[in-house]
């Protein structure tokens, strides 16, 4: 099995249900509050690591009760955090998360201490990054430190899995390090500068492809992923479920992606694997409680069949 390395953030979510979101100005009372665990790079170590990876975690936490706390989770969960950095005078990252009555969430996130994960603190854990197979990044630590570990991970011939949320634009330099490209619509949108109502998905994803990233991974939510590079185009169905709570499912899908390909299993078992995961997790409350093990994701294989269609553009 190849070692993960995951980069990126980690946040306390703070987490009320609404029945629908206020506007402007708008007071509202919600429904139930919860605390849980998140930040989208924990909730993918978190994924890659119950979902049967060899996975290694760097973040940045503040010395305060909410970077304590997850220090602990992280031992707790048995992840691997040697290389994890710890600074002072600034709070732990946060995210406020609303979750409506359709399952949609809506996330204001205070990135705190997860600012602090500098590239100069990147250069220091170089080791770290030669010694593992796929490194795996998101769009919450600085966007100059997600560049430096793309560098040191190309210099030393790593799989790079960038997942781009939040939605960014990305430089050419970057773009053309990462293998596999993990994006929703809207961050394809926002990195291609297209539209997929005027020019199409398939368009968008080419449009990805020529800019130099071996793989794209296009999540659909209830549609399911299209997968394109330039051996295979497929498009993955979705399975049908009750939603409950859709966030970290992108987080799941991407932690789930990791884990089955660094087992040596190809597009097909990973997709599926991944898609079944993330399912799980959108049936559960909450982003870490939420992320199923790798047993638990096998049961649902065994239990839900679906084919898996050929893509078709005309769709
Ligand atoms: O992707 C879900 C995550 O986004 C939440 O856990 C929250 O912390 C924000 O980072």
């Amino acid at each position: 099995m190849c070692k993960i390395l995951v980069i990126g953030s980690s946040n306390t979510d703070l987490i009320a249900t609404v029945k629908s979101f206020p506007s402007a100005g708008e007071t509202i009372a919600g429904k139930s509050f919860f605390q849980a665990m998140g930040g989208k790079g924990a909730n993918q170590a978190v994924a890659a690591h119950r979902l049967g990876g060899d996975v290694q975690f760097i973040t940045c936490l503040g010395k305060d009760a909410n970077g304590q706390n997850a220090l602990k989770y992280y031992n707790a969960e048995g992840l691997d955090v040697s290389s994890l950095l710890i600074v002072g005078d600034v709070s732990s990252g946060t995210a406020m998360i609303l979750v409506d009555d359709n399952g949609e969430n809506c996330i204001v996130i205070t990135p705190g201490a997860n600012n602090m994960l500098s590239p100069a603190y990147i250069h220091k854990v170089e080791e770290d990054i030669a010694a593992s197979e796929m490194v795996v990044l998101q769009m919450e630590i600085p966007y100059e430190t997600v560049k430096t570990v793309c560098e040191i991970a190309h210099k030393h011939h790593k799989k790079v899995l960038l997942n781009v949320a939040p939605a960014r634009q990305l430089d050419d330099d970057l773009i053309q390090k990462i293998d596999i490209l993990v994006v929703n619509e809207t961050e394809a949108e926002t990195i291609s500068g297209e539209k997929i109502e005027v020019i199409g998905t398939e368009a968008v994803v080419d449009t990805l492809l020529a800019r130099g990233v071996n793989t794209v991974v296009l999540t659909l939510g209830k549609k399911g992923c299209l997968i394109k590079n330039n051996q295979t185009i497929k498009y993955v169905p979705a399975f049908v479920i009750e939603p409950l709570d859709s966030t970290a499912a992108g987080d799941t899908f991407c932690g789930a992606l990791a884990a089955e390909l660094s087992r040596g299993h190809g597009w097909d078992e990973a997709l599926n694997f991944a898609t079944a995961a993330s399912a799980i997790c959108v049936t559960r409350m909450g982003a870490q409680p939420s992320i199923p093990s790798e047993q638990e994701v096998r049961e649902f294989l065994s239990m839900h069949t679906k084919s898996n269609l050929e893509y078709d553009s005309n769709k």
